[in-house]
């Protein structure tokens, strides 16, 4: 780490303030996707406005939409030089299964250097992350160090529109010179890491539907279609389990990694598909053989079923043929692809697909493109050097599976390089129970994130 500043010191000295407004924060159960949870996400989204007024922002604004609010701050600073946007999202995923998280999802706990609550890591942590390192500025400079705007969404885990339209409408006032996104992993505590491809993703639902109402399986089994049957041999018709996706379209449009990636992801010097097998307590890496586990990840596209609804679920037994099956279905998709094209490939295949006798109802639900960087910029080197710096080790460029819809639209739109440096740790448990978050990532996040500040406003010709 560098010597000993007064910055290092605020920041060092302020963590029991910083964690205990993250706590705080996490106890707001800001469910995007749940409608019983709209006014949670309102309190959650007034309860980081009013942080960023009071560490000094100069103008904060709750932005209604036709979803949920979006929180925007400015914070010009005293000199010229360069601007950054600064994107979050407030919202975080349901919690269910309830029953398996040891301490209650909106009940911070802090057990061994982990902060446990849905949202820890996803992404209020890693907000939290950049608001301290900015508190840390104005308390030892009276502000920060260049002109920063904050925009954070409310829909992000709900695949929501409402950012989408707001950045396309107002490209002036979102003006900067890059964008950071705060909304990641690294590759572990030892070894960090920069984003340089996330994922897109369509999101759909499958209805299959037969007869025109339940009917007893004695009376009727052996003429009558079953939907929930036929729903779970498409399902199988549309990946194999060779992992291999049966969309004739999609397979003709699949990007091909670099020969350098290619390398990294074949050698795997760190290990990880050992530890994504840890991870998971499994000991086998499914999907398709033929690609390295990383490149299945980062760039490969996927299908996954996330919920088969229908039929009789209930305790004891009901001879009954359903007349109609759900699945929510969604794909991952490698940057360049269209999902809203996919969509059009993937409802036809579905169609293609279709046990006889059955009719089936798709429906997108939502869609995001995938992103791919150039780790070419003076940006993301400021944040590579600023990670060298306080983690002792030069980071690495990775690709994520995951996605981040907006991050597309910030490439596209306002045309400004996109730094994605996150500090969530690969078992942080996200979106799943028990939730957690690296206090000393924490800490470390805010170093780095005080120190790319200044790295950045030093920039000439941005
Ligand atoms: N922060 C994640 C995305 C992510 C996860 C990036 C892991 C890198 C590593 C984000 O909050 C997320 O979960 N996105 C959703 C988007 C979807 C609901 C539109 C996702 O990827 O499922
Ligand atoms: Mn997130
Ligand atoms: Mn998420």
């Amino acid at each position: 780490m560098a010597p000993t500043t007064p910055l290092r010191d605020t920041i060092d000295k302020s963590l029991p303030e910083f964690i205990e407004q993250l706590r705080q924060w996490l106890t707001i159960p800001s469910i995007s996707t749940l409608p019983e949870h709209r006014e949670d996400i309102r309190r959650a989204a007034a309860w980081v406005q009013e942080r960023m007024t009071a560490i000094g922002f100069a103008e904060t604004a709750l932005i209604e939409t036709a979803g949920h609010p979006l929180v925007y701050g400015e914070w010009p600073a005293s000199g010229p030089g360069p601007t950054l946007l600064i994107y979050g999202h407030y919202d975080v995923q349901p919690v269910d299964p309830l029953e398996e998280w040891h301490s209650p999802p909106f009940e911070p706990e802090i057990r061994q250097g982990w902060i446990y609550a849905r949202g820890a890591s996803d992404d209020k942590g890693q907000i939290m992350i950049v608001l301290a390192a900015l508190d840390a500025w104005a308390r030892v400079k009276g502000g920060p160090p260049l002109s920063i705007k904050v925009l954070l969404e409310g829909e992000e885990e709900a695949g929501g529109e409402a950012i989408a339209a707001y950045v396309a409408a107002n490209p002036e006032k979102l003006a900067a010179d890059a964008v950071l996104i705060c909304d990641t992993a690294m590759l572990s505590a030892e070894q960090p890491s920069l984003v340089t491809g996330l994922r897109g993703i369509l999101y759909t639902e499958v209805a299959v539907s037969g007869a025109q109402r339940d009917l007893h399986s004695g009376s009727y089994g052996g003429v009558a279609p079953n939907p929930l049957h036929a729903l779970c041999l498409l399902l199988g018709r549309l990946k194999g389990e060779d992992g291999e996706i049966h969309i004739p379209q999609l397979q003709a449009t699949i990007p091909e990694a670099s020969a350098e990636e290619r390398r990294i992801w074949r050698e795997d010097p760190l290990d990880i598909a050992a530890a994504l097998r840890r991870e998971m307590g499994v000991t086998v890496l499914v999907g398709e053989q033929g690609y390295p586990p990383l490149e299945r990840i980062g760039l490969r596209p996927t299908l996954e079923v996330h919920g088969i609804s229908g039929g009789f679920t209930a305790a004891g037994a009901k001879t009954v043929i359903p007349a109609r099956a759900t699945a929510k279905v969604s794909l991952r998709l490698p940057p360049g692809l269209d999902p809203d094209e996919v969509f059009t490939w993937f409802a036809e295949a579905v169609h293609r697909h279709l046990p006889v006798g059955h009719r089936a109802e798709v429906t997108n639900l939502h869609a995001g493109r995938g992103i791919s960087v150039s780790p070419d910029n003076q940006f993301i080197r400021a944040a590579a050097d600023s990670l060298a710096t306080v983690y002792g080790k030069a980071p690495v460029f990775t690709r994520e599976g995951g996605s981040i819809p907006i991050a597309a639209l910030f490439d596209s739109v306002l045309r400004i390089p996109v730094v994605l440096m996150g500090f969530a740790l690969p078992g942080d448990c996200i979106h799943a129970p028990n939730e957690k978050f690296s206090l000393n990532q924490f800490r470390r996040g805010i170093h780095t994130m005080a120190l790319f500040l200044e790295q950045v406003s030093r920039l000439k010709n941005p």
